[in-house]
């Protein structure tokens, strides 16, 4: 909650992922290719998109999930399949957690398969998240490897030998969570996380294991929204130059 400066007489409610979620439309320009991230800070963003696509401004979404999709869809924002964009100019999109390295977890929505993707074949990335999200080290929040339903439960045993913690993630029916790309996932109780790169590598070469919500080097700026409404911002360009580099 904060007042507003222009009309001090009104007072606006805004939590963290509003304001992140509402300042991130200062990062897009007429005619962009705009990758849409999922989840409940994102709402926000395609909230005030779409409210500028109602004004007259042209962009293209490429969706990151179905749910992402489904909200882009009825709120009427022009959208294409990532298959046919060759490029993305700027994604905009959620974070669970996220270090002072532009380091992250994410795939608490489970969409983080079509996430990395569209993340890739991005010339920018921005994570909008709420304060609570940023940590000195990852971890405490459960990482998700997205598996394969053959053979999950090899999966999970490799990963139990390794001390990961790996639990199946379920729905609200208690049968496995199904990801957008019919993959289960295991979440993966690491408490915390030493070396994000590390990991990384280390998950992308187990059998069965298709992606990984460890986003290391993946991020060029955050948004960082405080309960009082104002957004802090963390960018790449801000740590190269505060090491020198
Ligand atoms: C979706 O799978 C996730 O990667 C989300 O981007 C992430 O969980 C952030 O979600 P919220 O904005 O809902 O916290």
């Amino acid at each position: 909650m904060f007042l507003d400066r222009q009309n001090t007489n009104r007072v606006i409610f805004m939590d963290g992922k509003e304001a992140a979620g509402r300042k991130a439309i200062d990062e897009i320009r007429e005619g962009m290719t705009v990758g849409l991230g999922t989840g409940s800070t994102v709402y926000y963003f395609l909230q005030v998109l779409a409210e500028k696509v109602a004004e007259g401004l042209s962009i293209t979404g490429v969706a990151t999930s179905q749910k992402t999709v489904k909200l882009a869809t009825e709120w009427q924002i022009p959208m294409k399949p990532l298959n046919s964009v060759d490029q993305i100019d700027i994604t905009i999109d959620g974070a669970d957690e996220c270090d002072p390295s532009l380091n992250g977890i994410k795939g608490g929505g489970g969409a983080l398969l079509y996430e990395k993707l569209v993340a890739k074949a991005s010339k920018k990335r921005v994570w909008i998240v709420d304060s609570r999200k940023e940590v000195e080290q990852l971890g405490s929040f459960p990482l998700p490897i997205e598996v394969i339903p053959f053979g999950w439960k090899q999966v999970r045993q490799a990963m139990e030998n390794k001390g990961y913690r790996p639990e199946l993630r379920l729905n609200e029916q208690g049968e496995p969570f199904v990801t957008d790309a019919h993959h289960y996932i295991l979440d993966l109780h690491l408490r915390a996380i030493q070396d994000p790169a590390s990991l990384a590598a280390e998950l992308d070469h187990v059998t069965g294991i298709v992606e990984h919500g460890l986003f290391v080097g993946m991020t060029d700026e955050i948004l960082i929204g405080y309960p009082d409404g104002h957004v802090g911002t963390l960018s790449r360009k801000d740590i190269l130059r505060r090491s020198g580099k």
